[in-house]
């Protein structure tokens, strides 16, 4: 899967649909809100930090007056919130054709060095309340009969990784495989052929959340680019991509594969 740039994503137009994204105040859900707009869906964002969704509903809107932009506060890890706000942004819209499950923390500590805190917090946001998530994109779905749910792991999935990535890495997997047992479920379903999940795999993408990873000319995609890459997956309705592709994609295979000994020598 080639990542695309800027320029083809405004040449390919497809039909208008409707998207929620979680976690739009930053980040790779900011970036998410910008290329679709660009490419002529409606939104509808939340995060916490209200004040940067307005900011970016008023970018959008600056460069794509004929958008439509809904923003509301949310914090996932309020189970009732998550409900609230998400049908009423289906009532905003009618319909919501996609909805995108991207809030997400990546704080964590080795296991058993006094941090539980932060691997509980870690623990509620991106796995507990992903599970809300979906529990509440799903409700709508099969009221609508149709939808295209999409769940952004992380590459850190592929494998229990260690340290401070532990329990990320572990919370990434749970969301992954929520999102596969619902394809799994819609298999060769009626509703199967409408209701669609994506699991993204992003690598190093530049967002607030790596902001300290050391390294980071190696494998770290821009923003742009990482997220248009996301962006075309999304679009293809693809079951699930590493993104960018490469390097990721190959590098899967190892981080799957490769013995601890070879596997602690990469990375
Ligand atoms: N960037 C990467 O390299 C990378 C790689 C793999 C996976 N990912 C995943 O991509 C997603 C986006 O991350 P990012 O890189 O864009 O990081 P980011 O810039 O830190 O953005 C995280 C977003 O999640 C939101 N969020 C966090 N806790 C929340 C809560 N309790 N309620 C509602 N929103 C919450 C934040 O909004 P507020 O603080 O305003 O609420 C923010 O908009 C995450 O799921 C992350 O795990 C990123």
């Amino acid at each position: 899967m080639a990542p695309i740039g800027p320029t083809a994503a405004c040449e390919r137009l497809p039909a208008m649909t409707t998207i929620l994204i979680t976690g739009a105040s930053s980040g790779l859900g900011a970036e998410m809100a910008r290329q679709f707009a660009a490419r002529g869906n409606d939104l509808a964002l939340c995060a916490r930090r209200t004040e940067r969704l307005d900011e970016l509903k008023a970018e959008i809107l600056a460069a794509h007056p004929e958008r439509r932009v809904e923003v509301r506060a949310l914090d996932v890890t309020d189970d009732d919130q998550v409900f609230e706000v998400f049908r009423a942004f289906r009532a905003d819209f009618d319909t919501l054709d996609r909805i995108v499950v991207n809030a997400g923390l990546g704080k964590g500590a080795p296991l058993g060095t006094g941090h539980f805190d932060a691997n509980r917090q870690t623990a509620m946001t991106n796995f507990v309340a992903a599970l809300a998530q979906t529990e509440a994109a799903m409700e709508i779905f099969r009221d609508q009969r149709a939808g295209h749910l999409v769940m952004v792991s992380s590459m850190s999935a592929m494998r229990g990784m260690p340290k401070s990535l532990t329990t990320y890495a572990a919370t990434k997997v749970g969301a992954a495989y929520l999102a596969e047992g619902l394809r799994n479920e819609l298999y060769g379903k009626p509703l199967g052929k409408t209701v669609k999940v994506t699991v993204l795999y992003p690598g190093y993408i530049a967002s607030e959340m790596n902001d300290q990873v050391k390294d980071k000319a190696s494998f770290m995609a821009s923003t742009e680019k990482g997220v248009a890459s996301m962006v075309s997956a999304i679009e293809k309705e693809v079951a699930d991509a590493c993104v960018p592709a490469l390097p990721w994609a190959p590098l899967s295979v190892v981080m799957k594969h490769a013995p601890l000994a070879v596997l602690k020598r990469l990375m």
